[in-house]
Order: structure tokens, then C-alpha cells, then sequence
């Protein structure tokens, strides 16, 4: 019987990966944790307990008191965020990582997630369909974290025999729980705005094209990744993740098929040297091969549902 942390579970992806694996491995065998309160479904679906994953102590006691078998460790301070507090973000982002590794290695929760990003690339990473083994000379902070702990990851596989496995993820767009301070935040905002004012002004411009990726098909692959046979992964660091390339404008113009009055504006900020520095699409091919990495929402099906969602969430 799997029993499964999740740290970071107020976030944006720990709202609705909580909400998954609850429906896989039953309510009570995923425990949401997170130094934020929850969304109500999360609370009101099985345990949350508040934790800080910089507690090396209490993280190791919860996962041997609760005898936690995988663990999934979605804590980070995002691209945008770190730029503001470049080292303290370094030693959150870090700690938080060697603590899950530490424990893992010191318990039974032998199997550890952690997220890497496409921002593990740098302005000398070829651009377009970026691949897997490329030059990776990140110049963020966050993407400096993230490729340090792909490195991490991978050494304790190699040296300790835990099972770490991870992905790069594009921006992930999702309805809700909304992102902070990241660079590809941008194609969430929008839709809010889009639906409360009819109109966007993007701290991006127009035509930069970045990959993203639909909630959905982020949670559904990390729990494919997670169960695959071990065997399969010729990879044990982060494997790239493709989603869907499109720029500030493609988005809006697909938003503007559905409601036509929509207008957007652009404003770019100090994201934009953030977001010039990060891939415009990825190879994917080894994901896809190694343990069937697919997605199922194209441009327009996600725009349909964040549209038809976001108006549901604002109704309340
Ligand atoms: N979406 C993240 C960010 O913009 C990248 O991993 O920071």
C-alpha cells in the first residue's frame, strides 16, 4: 500500500496533483502538506497537515511516524520571484530539495518527485525544438536551482539507489489554484483578466513564444512517469516535456475567436529577458519513448475549458 507526501500542496500543482493521486491510491493514503492553507477541496478530501520542508527534523518525523512510501516535492520560489531575492530563493529552493533527498535516502520513501523546468536552459540553448543532452547555461536563479538539482537528483539515484525522477515543465496553465511569480504566468492572468475586464496587458511581448502545458496533461504524465517501471527510465535526471509553443499573441487571438471585444496590450518587464532566455519548443522524444509521455489539449481546447472554467471559478 502506497502512502504518498505531498509537499507543496497549496500550490498550483499540488491543488489538483493532491486531488489526483487521492482518486488513485485512496483519500487517505495522500497527505497534502504546505506552509499555506489549502483549497477547500483538498482540505475537505483527506489529511493536510502544515509543514515546512526546510525542517529537516520534522519533515524525517512525518514520513517515518506516517510511513510514507513516495514522496512528491512541489515547494519552490518561482523565475520572477527568485530575480527579486536571488539568494535567498537559492537556498529555499536547494534546501528544500537536499531535505527530500536527505530523508529519502534516510527512510522507507525510497521514490521522490521534484519538478525541473524549461528554465534549465539558457540564451546559448538552441532555441527550437530544444533537445534533452544540449548546452544548459542557465542565467536565473531559479534555472540555476533547477539544473543543480537535476544533477542532485541524479546522484543520488546513482549514489544511493533512490528512485528520484523528474520532468522539465513548460508553463503550466490552470484554473484552480493560479501560479506566483513565474515567467510563463502570463497565460493564466489572461484569462482572468480577459473574463473581469474584456482586455490584457502582457508583461510579455507579443510574438515570444514559449512552451506551455494544460493542468491536466501535467498531473496525468507526472503520475505516468511515477508509475513506470523503473527499468524503462534510460534517463534519471529530468526528461524534457514538450506541451504546446505559442506566443502572447496566438493566445489571444484564439481567445478572441470566442469573445471577439477582447483586446490585449503589451508591456514587457524585466520577465521578458527571462522568457528570451528559455526555449521556444522542445524535443520530447525520449519522454515519449522511454514511458508514453502524450498530451490531450492542443491551443483551442485549452483556451475552450480555461474560458468555460475561469467564468465558472469568478461566478463562485
Ligand atoms: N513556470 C515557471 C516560471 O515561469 C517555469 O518553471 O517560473
Amino acid at each position: 500500500m502506497e502512502k504518498i507526501l505531498v509537499i507543496g500542496s497549496s500550490g498550483q500543482i499540488g491543488s489538483e496533483l493532491v486531488l489526483a493521486l487521492r482518486k488513485i491510491y485512496g483519500n487517505d493514503n495522500v497527505f497534502a502538506t504546505d506552509i499555506k492553507q489549502p483549497v477547500k477541496e483538498v482540505r475537505d478530501s483527506g489529511p493536510f497537515q502544515m509543514l515546512d520542508v526546510l525542517d529537516y527534523n520534522n519533515l524525517l518525523h512525518f514520513v517515518v511516524r506516517f510511513k510514507i512510501t513516495q514522496i512528491y516535492n512541489l515547494a519552490a520560489v518561482l523565475s520572477g520571484n527568485a530575480e527579486k531575492i536571488p539568494l535567498q530563493a537559492w537556498d529555499i529552493n536547494m534546501k528544500a530539495l537536499m531535505n527530500t533527498l536527505e530523508v529519502s535516502r534516510q527512510s522507507d520513501a525510497k521514490k521522490l518527485f521534484w519538478p525541473s523546468s524549461i528554465a534549465v536552459f539558457g540564451p546559448t540553448t538552441p532555441r527550437h525544438n530544444t533537445p534533452q543532452l544540449t548546452v544548459m547555461e542557465p542565467n536565473t536563479v531559479y534555472g540555476i536551482s533547477k539544473l543543480a538539482g537535476e544533477r542532485w537528483g541524479e546522484y543520488y539515484v546513482k549514489r544511493y539507489g533512490i528512485d528520484f525522477r523528474s520532468v522539465r515543465y513548460p508553463g503550466l496553465i490552470s484554473y484552480k489554484t493560479e501560479p506566483g511569480g513565474g515567467t510563463t504566468d502570463y497565460a493564466v492572468e489572461i484569462f482572468f483578466e480577459a473574463i473581469k475586464n474584456g482586455k490584457y496587458e502582457s508583461f510579455l511581448n507579443e510574438d515570444t513564444a514559449l512552451p506551455m502545458m494544460f493542468m491536466d496533461d501535467a498531473i496525468q504524465n507526472t503520475i505516468k512517469l511515477m508509475e513506470a517501471d523503473e527499468s524503462k527510465l534510460s534517463l534519471r535526471s529530468a526528461y524534457n516535456i514538450a506541451g504546446i509553443s505559442f506566443t502572447p499573441k496566438e493566445l489571444a487571438d484564439e481567445i478572441k475567436k470566442q469573445m471577439p471585444g477582447f483586446t490585449i496590450s503589451y508591456k514587457p518587464d524585466f520577465r521578458q529577458a527571462i522568457a528570451d532566455s528559455w526555449p521556444a519548443s522542445i524535443d520530447d522524444s525520449i519522454a515519449r519513448n522511454d514511458w508514453g509521455h502524450d498530451e490531450k489539449y492542443d491551443l483551442g481546447k485549452l483556451v475552450d475549458t480555461m474560458l468555460e472554467k475561469v467564468a465558472e471559478k469568478l461566478k463562485g
